[in-house]
């Protein structure tokens, strides 16, 4: 009987997911393995959720295409099963053993997961309950420690910097300051790999508190040496002032984990109140606009970069499923795709080295890090 693997997304979408699923399928046809698409993240193995074959036909020309045909979640972890109460409460209940038996139910082999570190954290727990996982790393953030690089980052980097790009043109018809806020939770990478392709001349990331009066500096000597009355500033929705505190819209809960928010917002009303006390005034006072750029790194085609490293990542993970090797997770290792074991995979965030290569080319450029000017 031909061996039986089953394949889900967890967490936040991104571009290249569903790359990854058109290639672990392949893949496992190629070594003789079916799959089965369980939907909705692990909702789809807790009681009433769906799963269904996918094989190469099933997912004809999906690899072009953004978000996943499987659906996913960022509230289904079965540990800490949310169900809201008739009186509006939510109560959390572990669903796991529910996950065990459906694999067993169904035939599974094993699970390929798609997610990023709440996810493989999902899956390093439920591997400990005998459920054989496979992890592919995926997050726009890219703060895997484990893995180079996440697939989905450059795909959103590529957004990022396109809106710079046209933010770059409204700024300087309108001598404005003109602030863009990225996606990262805690890591900077979008915020400055973005900034860097665009020429910000302010990036502002978590790992790195800022000073307005540093950025304020930073719009001051544009202004007066460079002869140039705009600025773009790039801020990561996780950057916070020295001594103040990350934005958020709204806090952890039962079961969620704090969305981020504001960063962007607080930044100008810090500049704008900067201006009303301290600004020469003889020159114009700037005016500043904020852009929050939301879903839209999330959402649209992988890039090419991100197609390729989906798809190898995907089939790595489906040979690791035909040589029996699980509760592993795929990851680039320079320009290589190996593995390394779940456990190592998870809980330690990567983010940006604040005296890093990256940084230091920032700073080389000419570009304000937001902790000191010049
Ligand atoms: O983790 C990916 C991510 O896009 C973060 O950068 C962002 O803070 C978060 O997801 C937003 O998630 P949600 O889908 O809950 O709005």
């Amino acid at each position: 009987m031909a061996k039986t693997i089953g394949l889900l997304t967890g967490g936040g979408d991104c571009p290249g997911l569903n790359a990854v699923i058109w290639s672990v399928v392949r893949a496992a046809a190629h070594e003789g393995i079916e799959v089965l698409g369980i939907e909705d993240g692990f909702e789809g193995l807790i009681a009433g959720g769906t799963v269904r074959k996918l094989g190469p036909a099933e997912t004809r020309g999906i690899h072009r295409e953004g978000g996943t045909v499987l659906g996913t979640t960022n509230r289904g972890n079965p540990f800490r099963y949310r169900t809201e109460q008739p009186d509006g409460s939510v109560v959390e209940t572990d669903c796991s053993d529910d996950v065990v038996r459906a694999v067993r139910r169904l035939g599974l082999e094993g699970l390929i997961t798609i997610g990023g570190d709440g996810s493989l954290a999902i899956a390093h727990e439920l591997s400990k309950k005998g459920v054989p996982i496979i992890g592919v790393p995926k997050t726009i953030d890219n703060d895997l420690s484990a893995t180079d690089n996440t697939f989905g980052f450059y795909s959103a980097v590529t957004t990022a910097m396109e809106a710079l790009d046209k933010l770059k043109t409204t700024a300087e018809s309108h001598d404005r300051v003109m602030i863009l806020e990225v996606m990262g939770r805690d890591a900077g990478w979008i915020a400055i790999a973005s900034g860097l392709a665009a020429g910000a001349h302010c990036i502002l990331i978590p790992e790195i508190p800022y000073r307005t009066d540093v950025v304020l500096e930073r719009i001051r000597s544009r202004w007066a040496e460079e002869q140039r009355n705009y600025t773009l500033i790039v801020v990561a929705e996780g950057a916070f002032s020295a001594g103040g505190d990350k934005s958020y819209v709204q806090a952890a809960g039962v079961g969620t984990v704090a969305r981020f928010g504001g960063a962007g917002h607080q930044l100008q009303a810090a500049l704008e109140a900067a201006f009303s006390e301290g600004w020469d005034r003889r020159r114009g006072v700037p005016e500043v606009r904020t852009t929050v750029l939301g879903h839209l790194q999330r959402g649209g085609s992988p890039g090419a970069y991100d197609r390729i490293i989906s798809m190898r990542f995907g089939a790595h993970a489906a040979q690791l499923a035909a040589a029996g090797k699980w509760n592993r997770m795929v990851a680039l290792q320079g320009i290589e795709i190996g593995s390394v074991p779940l456990a190592e995979a998870i809980g330690k965030q990567h983010l940006v080295e604040a005296d890093g290569q990256l940084v230091q080319t920032a700073r080389a450029v000419g570009i304000c890090m937001g902790d000191r000017w010049p």
